[in-house]
């Protein structure tokens, strides 16, 4: 098990760029994939687990009803994965591919290098016939990279977990472009993306009781605090996520209590809030079944299965280059 690390592209490469265009914009936000370091992992790891949070629990029964029909129709040599996390549910995918083939490789590409060591590390134990090629990127540098595309070997990517939710639709259109252009003929796409339900069950997956999704929103600001040598109180923003039916999105957001300045000692910036104000810190688009259809169909795919549970919660598209 190794982690490659591609030049220039590796995670936090852009964090001070993106946060200076981001809290200097009219209306201020951060990137969603900034929320990711050790702490913030884990803590996503914990919101998982929460009665609330219904989309992992779902996606992963819908995983272990339909992962033998995806390996059989798949039948990858190697799995690249988007956004690998904790690799939990792709472990399903790993367990039934290995069950009908002797040998396989894996290549998680993920911003959280603490993610990707704890999940490979874990998987060479579990199946030793399994290959992991790690990438500590982020997804536009991890698709990029040669290991992905250099090699004739038939392949499934993944984008699990409804983390496309978090582009808007252009940059969704774009993503799931980039993986078109790394396939061939014979490989394919499996997309795990949750969907339109009623707005309180919505709302209340982004408001769980503990707090622990209000304490994961106001990490992204230890982070900035750490890396970029800021003095974000954390104790001065506080959490505020609702559904947007118009937009068919959760949007994340910091609220500054009071006004106040705050300076970023590496950008020699000083970022004033007003009473207030907000910081975006992540869009979660939900779907529509035919939302889901155009956009594989953008991206120059046809879905070839669509998987749901009874209830409609989510979806898993398994589709193929048209
Ligand atoms: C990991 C991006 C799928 O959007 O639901 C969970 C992140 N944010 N609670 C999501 C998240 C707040 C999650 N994704």
């Amino acid at each position: 098990m190794n982690i490659h690390k591609p030049r220039g592209g590796g995670a936090k490469s852009n964090l001070a760029e993106d946060v200076r265009a981001g809290l200097t914009a009219a209306r201020k936000m951060l990137p969603a994939k900034y929320f990711y370091d050790e702490i913030g992992s884990d803590l996503f790891e914990q919101i998982c687990a929460t009665p609330e949070y219904y989309p992992t629990r779902v996606e992963h029964g819908l995983l272990e009803d339909v992962v033998d029909e995806v390996v059989d129709l798949a039948c990858p040599e190697v799995i690249v994965e988007l956004g690998s996390g904790s690799s939990k549910k792709t472990e399903l995918l790993l367990q039934a591919a290995l069950s009908v083939q002797p040998s396989l490789r894996y290549v998680p590409i993920d911003v959280s290098e603490t993610a990707l060591a704890d999940a490979g590390g874990r998987l060479v134990r579990q199946f030793p016939p399994l290959t992991v090629d790690a990438l500590l990127a982020d997804y536009e540098a991890g698709l990029e990279h040669e290991r992905v595309g250099e090699q004739q070997a038939s392949k499934l990517f993944v984008f699990l977990g409804g983390t496309i939710g978090n582009f808007d639709h252009d940059e969704a259109v774009e993503l799931i472009s980039a993986v078109r252009r790394q396939m061939d003929d014979d490989d394919r796409f499996l997309l795990g993306a949750d969907r339109v339900k009623d707005h309180e069950t919505l709302r209340r997956a982004y408001n769980d009781e503990r707090g622990l999704t209000a304490q994961f929103n106001l990490n992204v600001l230890r982070v900035i605090n750490r890396e970029l040598d800021a003095a974000f109180d954390l104790r001065a923003f506080e959490h505020h996520a609702f559904y947007d039916p118009a937009l068919s999105r959760i949007e994340m957001h910091l609220i500054s209590k009071a006004a106040q300045k705050v300076p970023i000692e590496s950008l020699g910036l000083t970022v004033e809030f007003d009473r207030r104000e907000s910081i975006l810190t992540e869009i979660s688009r939900k779907f529509t079944v035919p939302g889901l259809a155009q956009l594989i169909d953008a991206a120059d795919m046809v879905v070839e299965r669509h998987y749901e549970p009874e209830n409609g919660y989510f979806s898993l598209i398994f589709a193929r280059p048209a």
